[in-house]
């Protein structure tokens, strides 16, 4: 086994192209990395995805624009059909890369406005429609190739066949003590909204059976991914 199969190249992902469900075709090797918000996933699936020369998606970041787009259109999340039809009107690209992902709406790069309070609060409503999930798994499925790919349930419902699974862990306090320097709002208001998000986000962030835990609480991110990496050497992945 070797991940080095999808080596480089950004490509365009958007809504109506064919999905592909094979997670484990010759040449081609998904790893994921699952978590609660400010576990550490989509830093480490970064590092990891650079150390190993793939690229890295983060799938946060399409149910992030479906929410960002609903704030925008003044949309309510709680209302499937309104979320849906605005993700069929706009064109929504996801442009996996070794860099990192980027999220373009109608040509716009919107990447950096999707990680907000604004968003952090509705996301979770958002995120709960089935349809909005079919949405996110068929644009994931299509992306060619070898990846990282970090979320809730890529080793679970997205890509179940995956060759390298991990679930990172730690307390809601020790990942509110992360956050906070990433957000305006203070510790108490981060630690109360990361315990929201994990309540409602918590039907779909159940661990895959043969996924590998790590407690990140005591571990700083480059030991994080020293584990990720040993792990994949262990099974002769790298
Ligand atoms: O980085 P953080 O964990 O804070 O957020 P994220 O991974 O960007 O995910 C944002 C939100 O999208 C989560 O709170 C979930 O509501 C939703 N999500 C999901 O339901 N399933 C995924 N695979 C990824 C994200
Ligand atoms: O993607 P997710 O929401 O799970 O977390 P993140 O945005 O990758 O990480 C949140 C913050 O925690 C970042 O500033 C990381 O540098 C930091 N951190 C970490 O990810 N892992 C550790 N073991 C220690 C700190």
């Amino acid at each position: 086994m070797n991940v080095q199969g999808g080596r480089g190249g950004a490509s365009m992902v958007e809504a109506g192209a064919n999905a592909d469900t094979e997670d484990r075709g010759p040449g081609r090797n998904v790893i994921t990395l699952d978590g609660p918000a400010a576990s550490g996933k989509s830093s480490a699936a970064r590092l990891v995805a650079g150390r190993l020369g793939i690229p890295f998606v983060s799938s946060g970041l399409l149910y992030r624009v479906a929410a960002y787009l609903v704030e925008e259109m003044h949309g309510d999340p709680n209302d499937e059909g309104v979320v849906v039809r605005i993700l069929t009107e706009r064109r929504v690209r996801l442009v996996p890369s070794v860099a990192g992902d980027r999220i373009l709406v109608d040509g716009r790069d919107v990447t950096a406005a999707l990680h907000t309070d604004a968003v952090d609060a509705v996301v979770s409503a958002v995120a709960r429609h089935r349809r909005v999930r079919e949405w996110v798994r068929n644009r994931l499925r299509e992306i060619p190739g070898s990846f990282v790919i970090d979320g809730r349930d890529m080793g679970t419902a997205v890509f179940p066949d995956a060759r390298h699974k991990f679930y990172l862990t730690a307390s809601a306090e020790v990942r509110a003590r992360r956050r906070v320097g990433e957000r305006s709002a203070d510790l108490a208001s981060v630690a109360d909204a990361i315990r929201r998000r994990d309540r409602l986000d918590a039907a779909q962030s159940v661990p895959a059976e043969d996924a590998v835990h790590v407690e990140t609480g005591e571990l700083t991110l480059e030991q994080v991914v020293d584990r990720v990496m040993e792990a994949l050497s262990e099974v002769g992945a790298v």
